[in-house]
């Protein structure tokens, strides 16, 4: 039997014999790790495959970010950090910000202006961090992140901070486990590959051999999936260096895919979580885990974008029945 209390336990306590930390080092949690793996039905059936979703957006922050936030921050807490600075697309924002607020540091966020979902800025707002709108991209306010940090001044918490890796690696783990053995496929989008890179180390170190399907979008500039408009993938070497396969989607086919999660399976994530299942190639017979990355309440923009909004209409039983025929 499954000891659900055990999914309770900070991701840092859980694998701590695997992690960077000691036993010195203060736990900073929101009770992150530990998602559901949940089971595609009709999906699967499309497919002809066995197809399980790993539902990142059910983490604290609401992605899984907070996997490596968690012990991106806590080591920073534990070295004696005041400050921890981030370039942001938004979930790396709301997830640093909130594990800041937590640890006591201060949070300094860099965003492309005009470039970030609602929820994503109203969480780093709610959580008291310092936001700076960079006029310029992602990729620019990420190099000027980068720079600031090598100043001393703050901790940089973007998955260039390899702890950020370490802490994102255990969901791999999770599956592992979960499954009872690896998958055949993983399918993951695919924005600056912190999370691909990860995913392959966390498999790696479990011993475990599977194909990766990386889903980038084949508009990285301009797609409406905010979460990656990323133009340069600032770990585009260590996703080579894996035997992950990157496959190019159009934001077409990323939000048929959103649609698909939301209206089939109930699981309404934001557009660029949706880039895995949209890369899946043919994976008939074989067992496949979609990554799930983000809650879609972060992006309701995208949805006013691609869904019909409500009809309005009278408080009366006729009408309604008129606008329902
Ligand atoms: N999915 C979501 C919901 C994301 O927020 C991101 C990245 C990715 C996928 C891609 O992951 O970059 O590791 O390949 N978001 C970053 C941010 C860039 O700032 O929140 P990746």
């Amino acid at each position: 039997v499954r000891e659900f209390v055990a999914v309770a336990v900070p991701l840092i306590e859980r694998y701590r014999d695997r992690l960077p930390v000691e036993s010195s080092t203060p736990v900073v949690s929101l009770g992150e790790g530990g998602t559901p793996l949940l089971r595609a039905t009709r999906i699967s059936e499309r497919l002809g495959a066995e197809v399980w979703l790993k539902w990142e957006g059910a983490n604290p922050t609401g992605s899984f970010k907070d996997r490596g936030m968690t012990v991106a921050v806590s080591k920073a807490l534990g070295t004696g950090a005041r400050a921890v600075v981030c370039a942001s697309t938004g979930n790396t924002s709301a997830s640093a910000a909130a594990y800041a607020a937590r640890a006591g540091l201060k949070a300094l966020i860099l965003l492309p202006a005009g470039a970030v979902a609602l929820g994503k800025l109203a969480q780093a707002r709610a959580a008291g961090a310092r936001l700076l709108e960079v006029h310029g991209s992602f990729d620019q306010a990420l190099d000027a992140a980068r720079e600031l940090a090598d100043r001393g001044t703050h901790v940089l918490v973007n998955s260039l901070n390899p702890d950020r890796l370490e802490g994102q690696k255990t969901a791999a783990f999770e599956i592992i486990e979960e499954l009872g053995g690896p998958p055949d496929v993983l399918a993951l989008p695919y924005g600056g590959g912190g999370n691909t890179t990860a995913y392959a180390r966390g498999f790696g170190e479990a011993g475990a051999t599977l194909r990766m399907i990386a889903g980038q979008s084949e508009t990285r500039a301009t797609t409406l999936a905010s979460a990656i408009r990323i133009i340069e993938p600032a770990h585009a070497d260590e996703v080579a260096a894996t035997s992950a396969e990157v496959v190019s989607v159009t934001d077409e086919q990323i939000v048929r895919s959103w649609r698909t999660l939301a209206q089939e399976e109930g699981l309404f994530c934001e557009p660029a979580s949706a880039a895995g299942l949209a890369a899946l190639p043919d994976v008939r017979g074989l067992r496949i885990v979609i990554v799930v990355t983000g809650h879609g309440l972060k992006d309701p923009e995208a949805v006013s974008r691609v869904t019909a909004p409500p009809i309005p209409v009278e408080p009366d039983p006729d009408s309604i029945a008129r606008a329902v025929e």
